[in-house]
């Protein structure tokens, strides 16, 4: 079939299936080659991208507006700053409206019922940027760097450690989940994935064959890993926790001891970035041969412009 995702939006991986994960994946491997041989061409033009950002971003944003532009569409930042949603209007009319404007909505905020509620109002494809509760585009870009750097995916260890259930781990647990990849957390109790969230992705791994370990021992966690993850010990939206997060989370920095207990030598290091050095990662870490950091921030450009050319029926 032609344009397998027309129409779709990504609010959470739970909604795509391993096929459909797939063929983002192929298709963002396809975008950074062409990337890579100057390939630019002009897929969105004639297409306008509404880009709302209640939370600040670095790396989606410019992958968003980057990807849209150079393939001539009209990239639009909206700070909910400066827009009515949600404060003089309602998410809907909000929806409804842009909904006419653009072809195509991105969101990063706290709430996954806003991102679902533009969806559901707006009639165009909305790509979640990042809620309180998930990252799906983060996750297509840190399982297509460990697929680049690892080899395929199924059988392959993600060992994340940290706050383990947070945006980037919860996303991270459904892709693995779906693909084949054992997945390991490695958090305090209190931070561990919760037990209703672990049941929900049963069915993926059941389906996949793929292992889950959740520990509160990091080096458990990352024992065999092909890949070692973390993320900030304190989310956006979350900062009056931090005290408590710093002491709670100390044991669980990734170091050189750390990456050691994988026993590999071909472990990796991955990191969604922004980096906290000197909490959830050591300098040595995350400047040392096994991080690719750098790799994987700009494989969210190739993921991101793969999902919106699928989702825009725009790919060839
Ligand atoms: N990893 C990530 O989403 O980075 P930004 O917050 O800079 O967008
Ligand atoms: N868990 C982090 C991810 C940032 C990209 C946050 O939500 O702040």
């Amino acid at each position: 079939m032609k344009h397998p995702l027309k129409g779709r939006s990504l609010l959470n991986l739970e909604d795509f299936s391993p096929e459909e994960i797939r063929y983002l994946l192929d298709l963002s491997m396809r975008v950074k080659e062409e990337s890579r041989s100057g390939d630019v061409q002009s897929r969105f033009a004639g297409k306008t991208l509404a880009m709302l950002f209640e939370k600040r971003s670095t790396r989606t944003r410019a992958a968003f507006e980057t990807a849209f532009g150079e393939e001539a569409g009209h990239p639009v930042f909206l700070s909910t700053q400066d827009i009515q949603l949600g404060a003089k209007e309602t998410i809907e009319d909000t929806a409804r409206v842009l909904g006419r404007m653009f072809s195509i909505i991105e969101f990063r905020g706290f709430k996954q019922e806003v991102v679902q509620a533009l969806s559901d109002y707006s009639g165009v494809p909305v790509i979640n940027g990042l809620t309180d509760l998930y990252h799906p585009t983060q996750a297509l870009a840190d399982i297509m760097t460990l697929e680049e750097e690892a080899g395929p995916l199924k059988g392959k260890k993600l060992a994340f450690v940290g706050d383990g259930r947070n945006n980037v781990s919860r996303s991270l647990m459904i892709i693995s989940a779906k693909m084949g990849v054992d997945f390991a957390v490695g958090a305090p109790t209190s931070l561990q994935p919760d037990p209703e969230f672990l049941r929900q992705t049963e069915i993926y791994r059941r389906n996949s064959g793929a292992a889950l370990h959740v520990t509160d021992d990091p080096q458990a966690a990352v024992e065999g890993a092909d890949a070692v993850y973390t993320d900030v010990w304190v989310s956006m939206g979350e900062e009056s926790a931090e005290s408590e997060r710093l002491s709670l989370l100390k044991p669980y920095q990734v170091n050189e001891s750390l990456m050691k207990s994988s026993g590999k030598d071909s472990t990796i290091f991955l990191h969604c970035l922004p980096a906290v050095k000197g909490n959830e990662v050591t300098t040595g870490v995350f400047e040392g041969p096994a991080s690719r950091v750098f790799e994987e921030a700009e494989n969210r450009k190739h993921t991101i412009k793969a999902v919106m050319l699928a989702v825009l029926g725009s790919e060839k």
